[in-house]
């Protein structure tokens, strides 16, 4: 019988699987890219998001493709500081998809005009302390990273409270999660009406001020939130200029004075111009456990009211991305519903740290091994089922592969 793959092998199976998902070339235009693919042929392109996750990956089985990674996802935005939330590169669009990209045209686009979550900065600090064979890199973009952020502020803070908005659901990520339900209507990205949403995007040009000034259909995102300070604090630190951190500051204030309920000790989305909030429990609502200057009582509180709850998101396998008490929650693989119940590796890779610091070891050896065991088992798959554990959604897909570092000892140790 064959047995399961220990740690060594995973490492090894993990390797394989972000060298198999590789692109390189140079665009017809001159331009040179280099990365990899969240998991062929399902998702074919380059996705901001998935890319800063694989250099955290790569960064520790070859350094300078985490770097040209990274580079990439420099080079796929323009230079007043955009950078969209997917990139094309050698693989355009097929024409049944490309209408439902956010991109300017209906065809033929290098992007899309949305954005992603805003993890450069900070996959570039993790990247560069792993770049002991080129420590240049740790300086070299400091101006294209101040713009990126800048450009964040000026078209998606329009009203100046320190959270970023979104204008359509994806660029969270978090695509489907039934926290936009409320909002979107029918034009959450499942439904037919998304279609509406991209128009109208178009139409506008995709000007974000234009869109959250004119339209109820925006959301200061908490997840979004959390990666924008994540990369702000990792920005000041790669750069020593306090700026950044006291610009951190404000998005955790805001956080905490505008997202924080009261009564659940959670994070809500705050939804179009009257900033209501969205009273639905998803893993985005415990996100901001990765901020560590947070008050330790409300980062516990997420803790030990949510996380380790049994009702809640205390699962046998992984960290549900929705909770599994809120009526939406769905952990099946449902073609266009992902982020409605199933574990994720990079939402584990984000909060089982927080929870070491604040003294859970043990619970969080249990959703590493719970994730490793699933690994072992299924492959490196898109999403776990959080109950049985069975692998859903894509295989070979490269963030997934994450795990390995959550395998590796903390730093220290
Ligand atoms: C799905 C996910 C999104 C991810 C993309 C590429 O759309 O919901 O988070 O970025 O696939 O992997």
């Amino acid at each position: 019988m064959r047995g399961t793959p220990g740690a060594g092998e995973l490492a090894v199976l993990a390797a394989a699987v972000l060298r198999a998902n590789w692109r390189e070339g140079v665009r017809p235009d001159g331009v040179a890219y280099a990365y990899t693919c969240p998991a062929p042929p399902r998702y074919r392109h380059m996705w901001h998001w998935d890319s800063c996750f694989h250099a955290i990956a790569w960064r520790n089985v070859d350094a300078a493709r985490a770097r040209a990674e990274l580079r990439t996802v420099l080079r796929s935005g323009r230079p007043d500081g955009f950078l969209p939330h997917t990139a094309f590169w050698d693989a355009p669009a097929r024409w049944r998809r490309a209408p439902l990209y956010a991109t300017r045209g209906l065809f033929g686009d290098r992007c899309t005009e949305t954005i992603g979550p805003p993890l450069l900065p900070f996959a570039w600090e993790l990247v560069a302390e792993a770049s002991a064979d080129e420590p240049a890199f740790r300086t070299e973009a400091l101006a294209e990273l101040g713009t990126h952020v800048d450009w964040l502020e000026h078209h998606r803070d329009p009203d100046g409270d320190g959270l970023l908005s979104i204008v359509v659901p994806d660029e969270s990520g978090l695509d489907d999660s039934p926290k936009y339900e409320p909002v979107y209507g029918r034009m959450t990205h499942d439904r037919p009406g998304y279609w509406l949403l991209m128009e109208r995007g178009r139409r506008a040009r995709w000007d974000s001020r234009a869109l959250i000034e004119r339209h109820d259909h925006h959301v200061e995102d908490v997840w979004v939130n959390v990666a924008y300070a994540l990369s702000l604090h990792a920005l000041a630190r790669l750069s020593g200029e306090p700026r950044w951190s006291v610009r951190a500051r404000r998005v955790e204030q805001a956080l905490l004075e505008r997202c924080l309920d009261d009564r659940s000790g959670l994070f809500f989305d705050l939804a179009g111009p009257r900033e209501r909030p969205v009273r639905v429990s998803t893993w985005s609502a415990l996100a901001p456990l990765v901020l560590g200057d947070l008050p330790a009582d409300v980062r516990l509180r997420l803790v030990e009211q949510h996380l380790l709850d049994p009702r809640r998101y205390a699962a046998p396998v992984g960290i549900p991305s929705v909770s599994m008490e809120e009526p939406a929650f769905n952990p099946r693989w449902d073609r266009f519903r992902c982020w409605r119940g199933p574990s994720w590796m990079n939402t584990a890779w984000l909060l089982v740290p927080p929870l070491r610091e604040l003294g859970h070891d043990g619970f969080a050896d249990r959703i590493v091994a719970s994730l490793t065991a699933a690994a072992a088992r299924h492959g490196f798959r898109e999403y776990y089922h959080p109950r049985s554990g069975r692998g859903l959604g894509a295989r070979g897909f490269a963030w997934s592969t994450l795990l390995i570092d959550l395998l590796a000892p903390p730093a220290g140790a």
